[in-house]
């Protein structure tokens, strides 16, 4: 009989489990038990430690419910969610508009709207006008593409913060015939990620200030077109550059400008930027998305869908300036 040593039992398993029939899930079982054994190794890793890891793991599990996708934060904490969406973004047919993190907020339950519509219903803010043109890759308008934007409302916090129950802020839009949207909506503030959990207590013990810069999700699509997950984030915000989830890139940075002529609704801020989306190969079709509605990957564990707390006090005060920043967006100049 065998004994293992640190180094051969890792050999011993990829040798179980190379009967494994399907070719991709074979390669990425044993590229992950390499990397594990390799990392165990490097740390030295404790049984203490080993511990303290599988109670982590069980207590955002158990953070999960239909409202809350607990280990999606935590992709999107450790920068595997903005690799991916890299990685996945580098494999486009053509030159387009590039992604960002769907996030953990996005949700299938989205009321759709006339063109130019405020789907800020429920927040006070102020108003600021989106729009611009949604185009193939080489400028040609897409009419009728289907673009859905999401965002917090005035206090920096998502609906489905506040309950499941909840929504606001979020839309379903139409290109017109010249591939023009349209969109009315509050300026959206930075915000801290959910740290009343597990993922907030990691990233608080890591010192990290964990705030994303202001921004707007859009999800852009049009038959035979590589769906668009992206967003936009808003100039001069103070954390574009250190993104607790890795998302703000400078291409996505756009202005609230005042007065733009081009703007079609007068008299308010607004945001002007084209979208352009590359076309669809075949892979696209089964590519999948980095990140999904909470309540299509919990079936329901059994847990209450209750509001996600506020961030502590002594880390919202050593935030500063954003605290303004936090409420100086509260009024909404109608
Ligand atoms: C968001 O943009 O909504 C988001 C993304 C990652 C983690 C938390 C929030
Ligand atoms: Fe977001």
């Amino acid at each position: 009989m065998r004994a293992y040593t640190p180094l051969t039992i890792t050999d011993a398993v990829l040798e179980q489990m190379a009967s494994t029939p399907d070719p991709r899930m074979k390669e990425v079982m044993e590229a992950a038990v390499r990397h594990l054994h390799a990392f165990a190794r490097e740390v030295n890793l404790t049984p203490a430690e080993w511990i303290k890891g599988i109670e982590f793991m069980t207590k955002v599990g158990q953070a999960c419910t239909p409202a809350r996708q607990e280990f999606i934060l935590l992709s999107d904490t450790l920068g595997l969610s903005a690799l991916v969406n890299i990685m996945h973004d580098k494999t486009k047919l053509e030159e387009a508009t590039s992604a960002s993190l769907l996030g953990p907020f996005f949700r299938e339950n989205t009321p759709t709207f006339a063109s130019g519509a405020q789907i800020a219903k429920k927040t006070e803010g102020v108003e600021v006008v989106l729009f611009g043109r949604v185009t193939n890759a080489h400028g040609a308008p897409l009419p009728n593409a289907q673009v859905t934007v999401w965002q917090t409302a005035a206090d920096g916090r998502y609906d489905i913060q506040n309950g499941i129950e909840e929504i606001d802020c979020r839309g379903i839009f139409r290109t017109d015939a010249d591939g023009n949207y349209l969109i009315q909506t509050v300026r959206p503030l930075g915000y801290f990620i959910p740290l009343d959990g597990p993922v907030g207590q990691m990233v608080m013990s890591q010192k990290r200030h964990g705030m994303r810069p202001a921004h707007i999700h859009f999800l852009i699509s049009a038959p035979n077109y590589r769906e668009l997950v992206t967003a936009l984030y808003l100039a001069g915000d103070a954390h574009l550059e250190d993104d607790v989830v890795f998302g703000a890139s400078g291409d996505l940075v756009a202005e609230v400008k005042d007065g733009d002529p081009a703007c079609p609704i007068k008299g308010l801020p607004s945001i002007h930027f084209d979208f352009n989306l590359a076309r669809e190969s075949e892979d696209d079709k089964r590519a999948g998305r980095v990140g999904a509605d909470p309540a299509a990957v919990t079936a329901g564990n059994g847990q209450t869908t209750k509001p996600y707390g506020a961030p502590p006090a002594e880390i919202a005060d050593a935030a500063g300036p954003k605290k303004s920043g936090i409420f100086s967006g509260l009024f909404r100049g109608r």
